[in-house]
């Protein structure tokens, strides 16, 4: 892959590899399941196996006399685990508040009910299996058809109160009946679970009144709010580790139950615990992406301008929990359009709680769309790439503010391009190539930008080397990386030199690795903390008797590439600042920065996006029916991308499991008894190597200085929005067969 052009040694926008890729490659990066302490139990969840219901009894007595059982921990004996609760500024965020245990009552199938504790995990297995429960059954209800529920006009949030009627303008529905071309279409997309290869871990040790927990968390800092507050203890009481994660795609940002269960558990038996979620387990209480159905209405004029656009969803969500699935996120700007409305509704079903996944929101919402655009620009007999520039915005129009930096429609044209797409003949089947019939599809996509809260500290040292921490994690998107990048900008010391330490929660407060966030949030706070320790290194410099800069002023030197120097002589006649430190024998300089949250804050003066699109090409057998995804061309706007390599590799594992939620991913619910019934990996269809064609990746690299002095957004997600929709569009133009519920299946082609 070429290496982005670069007039300077700076790190930033250079292709850089992962500074813990040896670590992860040798075997030493310890995940959380890696980590081992004498005496050190295991506990197995006992799941119900009722979908609605009472829990009558349970019958422990077998599992209680095996050998090497430690405890069968039940709501009648694991001692106090309180309630959590949101808190105003982004914190302490749990999907499901309802504690472990804390009533008789069984929402969904797989629900916690005991804890078999352990000396080994094989013993801690075959007890729980031995735990008899019994139930009084009540009727589960997992219809699939979604109408929305008795809710008021605003409901309470995950993520706090949300108006129902979620953006509005004009006069949709006079504007749609007045329109001279008309859609009115209804997606659907499915269930879907989160599969990082990693299962969601556990490990639990307490001190007296001191908890740590080594977890495969997305989110140290919000753990650790949510723990303390479960177990009634003062913050500084709790601690959470999370230095290696194999993913999670944000089933992970927040605590699951099983965390507390762990905890309560170490409690109980005074010994360090481990808990492993199984694969199964993954399917049923730690969340997933919510089923969506969702009507599109679009009126416009003969020549292709909006007159009107509709967008009226429903999801489904867990009987007690308030996740909100947030598929009108993009529909209020991403297109101009006089008359608006973008309103949901809520179905709730006996199912674990919903939660974020790749996406949250805007990547169903987007599939159903951009799916409506590309059939909008089919009835008007337009181009789809055309229809879209046509529609262009010069602002937001929902907020009336102008973009941050919007380059959508370069974004298309680039895309267009690199695609071969002025090749496309539009007619249905009418492309061939080795006796294959081609499908060309495209979409659009978006997501937020901006950033959370975050602190960091930087440390230079007397040895030359650099460490710079703060409580983010890395979930495999390359945060220790960016992390190093950002230090050797400021410090002019390589990456190799820099020590990255993340994925603490003592250490300064970081933000959730979340919404494409980490990376934009983390630049300003870093930044100021090297522009504190440098300010720090130059008085030293300045006051060190046996220093070459003794007597000047410290606004006279400058650290550039590892040496201090007076300005006016330049950086050949300087030393490095290891030097510096160990002339006035100090071993290290500290700074420390803060940078507030500017994503979801009021009172915004831009709107603040990434943007990018797709091109899909599919090959279509019909002698055979076999559907191939071949080629995916895929343009980005997602301000400056910093670490190109990384960049595109997010990007392209984004396509992947676009493709994935295009043709493949389901969760499917056992309509005789409730269970997720494909919950393994070998019935839970993924996209894998084999199905995974080329994927050509560009980005415009545009700065975005209204995001941190960087112009850096995020790009863990975006990569996934408009996939499907390209999919779908590009399956139309090979088979003529308009696909409107997800996963795409061989049967909608051939009925
Ligand atoms: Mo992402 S769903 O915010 O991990």
């Amino acid at each position: 892959m070429a290496t982005s052009p670069q007039s300077t040694s700076s790190p930033i926008g250079r292709d850089t590899l992962r500074v813990d890729g040896p670590r992860k490659v040798t075997g030493v990066a310890k995940y959380a399941s890696d980590f081992q302490f004498p005496g050190m139990l295991y506990a197995v969840p006992v799941e119900a196996t009722i979908a609605n219901g009472k829990l009558l009894s349970l019958d422990t007595a077998a599992a209680e006399k095996m050998p090497g059982i430690r405890a069968v921990l039940h709501r009648g004996n694991i001692g106090k685990i309180f309630r959590s609760t949101p808190a105003p500024d982004f914190d302490r965020v749990c999907l499901e508040r309802r504690p472990p245990f804390e009533d008789d009552t069984i929402r969904y199938w797989g629900q916690y009910i005991a804890l078999a504790v352990a000396d080994t995990f094989e013993t801690a297995k075959a007890a729980a299996d031995t735990v008899r429960a019994t139930y009084s059954k009540e009727k589960f209800n997992l219809e699939s058809h979604l109408e929305a529920g008795n809710d008021p006009d605003v409901v309470f949030t995950a993520y706090g109160p949300m108006e129902r009627l979620q953006s509005h303008r004009g006069d949709a529905a006079a504007a749609l009946e007045n329109a001279a071309v008309k859609l009115d279409e209804t997606y659907v997309t499915p269930a879907e679970t989160h599969n990082p290869l990693e299962l969601h871990s556990t490990v639990a040790l307490w001190d007296g009144p001191l908890l740590t927990l080594y977890d495969s968390t997305q989110g140290v800092v919000n753990m650790r709010s949510v723990l303390s507050q479960m177990f009634g203890l003062p913050k500084e009481n709790v601690r959470v580790i999370s230095k290696f994660l194999g993913s999670g795609f944000g089933g992970k940002l927040y605590p699951w139950t099983h965390v507390p269960l762990a905890a309560a558990a170490a409690r109980q038996v005074g010994k360090p615990v481990k808990l492993v979620v199984s694969r199964k387990m993954m399917f049923q209480a730690v969340g997933h992406r919510a089923r969506t159905q969702q009507r599109v209405r679009l009126g416009a004029s003969r020549d292709g301008k909006l007159v009107s656009l509709q967008h009226d969803y429903v999801y489904h969500m867990s009987m007690i929990d308030a996740y909100h699935e947030d598929c009108g996120e993009a529909t209020p700007f991403h297109y101009s359009v006089p008359n608006l409305r973008v309103s949901f509704g809520r179905a709730r079903r006996n199912i674990g709680a919903t939660s974020d996944m790749r996406g949250p929101g805007a990547v169903p919402g987007l599939y159903a769309t951009e799916s409506a655009m590309n059939e909008m620009a089919e009835r008007l007999k337009m181009d789809p790439v055309q229809f879209r520039i046509l529609n262009e915005p010069k602002l937001d129009e929902s907020l009336n503010l102008p973009f941050s930096s919007r380059h959508y429609v370069e974004c298309l044209n680039r895309g267009a391009e690199k695609f071969g797409w002025s090749k496309r003949n539009p007619a249905v089947g009418s492309m061939k190539r080795d006796g294959l019939t081609l499908g060309w599809g495209m979409a659009g996509a978006a997501w937020i930008a901006g950033t959370f809260a975050a602190e960091a500290n930087l440390e230079l040292r007397d040895d030359g080397t650099v460490r710079v921490a703060c409580a983010t994690q890395d979930i495999g998107t390359g945060t220790y990386t960016i992390l190093a990048q950002l230090a050797s900008q400021k410090t002019g010391v390589p990456v190799e030199k820099i020590d990255v330490e993340l994925g603490d929660s003592a250490l300064p407060e970081g933000p959730i690795s979340g919404g494409s966030l980490a990376t934009s949030s983390v630049i300003p706070a870093v930044f100021k903390a090297a522009d504190q320790a440098i300010t720090s290194l130059l008085i030293i410099a300045v006051t060190t008797p046996v220093s070459p800069f003794l007597g000047h002023k410290p606004d006279d030197l400058a650290l550039e590439g590892g040496r201090v120097f007076v300005r006016a002589e330049g950086p050949a006649r300087g030393i490095a600042f290891g030097d510096v430190l160990q002339r006035g024998n100090v071993r290290l300089v500290t700074g420390s920065g803060r940078a507030e949250q500017t994503a979801f804050a009021p009172n915004q003066k831009f709107s603040k996006h990434s943007f990018g699109c797709h091109f899909v090409e599919v090959t279509w057998q019909p002698e055979t029916a076999r559907l191939r995804v071949s080629r995916v061309v895929t343009v980005m706007d997602a301000g400056r991308i910093l670490n190109p390599l990384a960049g595109r590799n997010q990007i392209q594992g984004a396509v992947v499991m676009g493709i994935g939620m295009a043709l493949f991913e389901e969760t499917t619910y056992d309509p005789q008894n409730g269970a997720p019934i494909n919950s393994n990996l070998a019935d839970y269809m993924m996209t894998v190597n084999a199905d995974a064609p080329p994927i050509d990746v560009h980005f415009l690299d545009y700065p975005d200085k209204e995001i941190n002095e960087l112009g850096a957004r995020g790009i863990g997600e975006i990569g996934l929005a408009g996939v499907a929709a390209a999919v779908t569009s590009a399956v139309h133009h090979a088979t003529g067969v308009h696909v409107r519920e997800l996963p795409l299946k061989i049967e909608d082609l051939i009925a």
